[in-house]
């Protein structure tokens, strides 16, 4: 196929649809709550549109002691019950379960390794997956380093017969940039970097990959880009949920660890980075580095003024009583863990300077909703300043991740009538109207990537530990136990303090 003006699209980094070669997916943590909710739908998904090889297998591998054909009830059943496309197909689904198998491993034991090993070679015999393999590493972040060891250990880091070897490596990513560092060098021990995919599920949402759509596709954003005509950024993450099951987890984590450092920071080098040369994956990943690297470092004495955090207490959300974080499972009832952060971050560049990015981030607020928005400056004149009535605002531009995903420009425009009014009205594009077909999950996309051997869409190594960098003093201050525990209820839009943090500029948080 030859794409108008490209020569060879695929060294200009373009991806063309493709399916993936015959390969074996190891999971690393299978009786886990990702490979249900996720991983395994979204295989299914990418085998229901003939994405991948007639020989693709997957591997489950846990402690749960079970055959291959549990594992595949067990399957079925998350398929059919977290698949976003629909009930299972029994035609797909018959030819998909053939390449299911399991096999109980304990992570520690080099013994395990070897069972893995032989099974390998048995299907790659049987089923033609040439020596390709694909390790997904979704267990507990303790047993990381023993999995990457003891995979380096056996040989498997490496295929014998002309195959390729990946890693998919889950969040967290480290717990701080100690770790952080420690990991990205075992990690580098056993496998090279272009072998390495970190994975943020953020890259895969595709209204996340839009972004270098809009403003490098179209010629009329990137002109007005910049510290000129862009008044200050705001990138909201906001859940209704509270922690769920996950007590345990979050209770280590926060929302700044959880959403903040890795999630929020990827957004905000996409909407911040520089324009690309290529879409080679290095070349983007280059410039997003590049990026996080010129964010103004908040020190240990200036995290009161840069940064809040919140935990919510009992309250109400779409209009169910709900209780507060230290009364969900698995939390600590004095717990001083923060499940709201609000950051205020100065890019020190040519492009950004003193333009201001708020990031906010909460469990338990009022809906669940992501958005970047993109705040103009004011008209220089307010010429129409005294013959106004109503309430005008200067332009945004909504980039609504989820839900409802799409893209709406706000500008202000006449009532119509004899007197000058003005209202801020919308103009809106929607994804579900404009292209009337279902978005792929996130999972979808990166896997398929990973298969692909693109790592366009995962986290490299040095933009990690420079994300851990600035948070490290965030984090350190953060030792400190706040004194107002819980500060906002479940069903508020945050703390007081977060409110503050962005009026003492003159701005205001949009409210979704
Ligand atoms: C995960 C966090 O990485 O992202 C969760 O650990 C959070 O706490 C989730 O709820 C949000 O993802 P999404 O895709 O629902 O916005």
């Amino acid at each position: 196929m030859e794409l108008a003006g490209f020569e060879n699209p695929l060294r200009e980094g373009l991806r063309l649809e493709r399916t993936a070669e015959p390969c074996v997916t190891v999971i690393f943590g299978a009786s886990g709550d990702l490979t249900k909710r996720k991983l395994v739908p979204a295989l299914y998904s990418l085998a229901a549109q003939n994405l991948l090889s007639s020989g693709f297998s997957i591997v489950g591998s846990a402690r749960t002691p079970m055959n291959h054909e549990a594992f595949r009830t067990a399957m079925r059943d998350a398929v059919n019950r977290f698949s976003d496309a629909g009930p299972v197909d029994s035609a797909v689904w018959e030819s998909f379960a053939a390449g299911l198998f399991y096999t109980p491993t304990d992570p520690k034991k080099p013994e395990s390794y070897d069972n893995l090993s032989q099974l390998l070679t048995e299907i790659d015999r049987e089923r033609g997956t040439a020596g390709n393999r694909l390790f997904y590493i979704s267990t507990p972040p303790s047993l990381y380093s023993d999995i990457i060891r003891l995979l380096g250990a056996t040989g498997l880091n490496r295929s014998s017969n002309g195959g390729w070897t990946r890693i998919i490596i889950e969040k967290p990513f480290g717990y701080d940039l100690q770790s952080a560092r420690a990991l990205n060098r075992e990690v580098l021990q056993v496998f090279t970097e272009d072998q390495v995919y970190r994975i943020d599920h953020y890259l895969g949402k595709e209204t996340v990959q839009n972004i270098m759509v809009l403003r490098f596709a179209n010629g009329i954003f990137e002109p007005i880009w910049n510290r000129r005509y862009i008044d200050h950024v705001q990138i909201t993450a906001a859940e209704s949920l509270g922690v769920e099951n996950r007590g345990g987890y979050y209770e280590q984590a926060g929302a700044y660890r959880d959403m903040i450092q890795n999630h929020l920071m990827q957004v905000l080098a996409h909407v911040a980075m520089e324009p690309l040369a290529t879409m080679e994956a290095n070349a983007v990943r280059d410039e997003k580095t590049k990026l996080v690297r010129a964010i103004r470092p908040i020190t240990f004495d200036e995290v009161d003024q840069f940064i809040v955090r919140g935990q919510y207490g009992e309250g109400s959300v779409g209009g169910q009583p709900v209780e507060g974080y230290r009364h969900e499972d698995g939390v600590n009832p004095e717990s001083r863990t923060e499940t709201y952060a609000a950051v205020k971050f100065l890019i020190d560049n040519w492009r950004w300077s003193d333009v201001p990015f708020y990031l906010r981030s909460g469990k338990r607020l009022p809906k669940r909703v992501t958005e970047v928005a993109i705040q103009f400056r004011r008209a220089p004149h307010l010429l129409f300043k005294h013959v106004v009535s109503g309430h005008f605002e200067p332009n945004a531009l909504i980039i609504r991740i989820q839900p409802d995903e799409g893209i709406s420009l706000n500008f202000n425009a006449k009532i119509p009538g004899q007197a000058i009014n003005i209202r801020t009205v919308r103009m809106d594009f929607q994804y579900g109207t404009s292209f009337g077909k279902r978005s792929p999950e996130a999972y979808e996309r990166l896997l398929l990537d990973a298969l692909l051997g693109d790592s366009t869409l995962f986290a490299r190594g040095d933009m990690v530990e420079v994300a851990w960098e600035l948070a490290m003093p965030i984090l350190e201050a953060w030792q400190q136990p706040a004194s107002n525990f819980p500060n906002y209820q479940a069903g508020s839009w945050g703390p007081k303090e977060a409110d503050e943090l962005i009026e003492r500029d003159g701005r205001r948080w949009r409210r979704p």
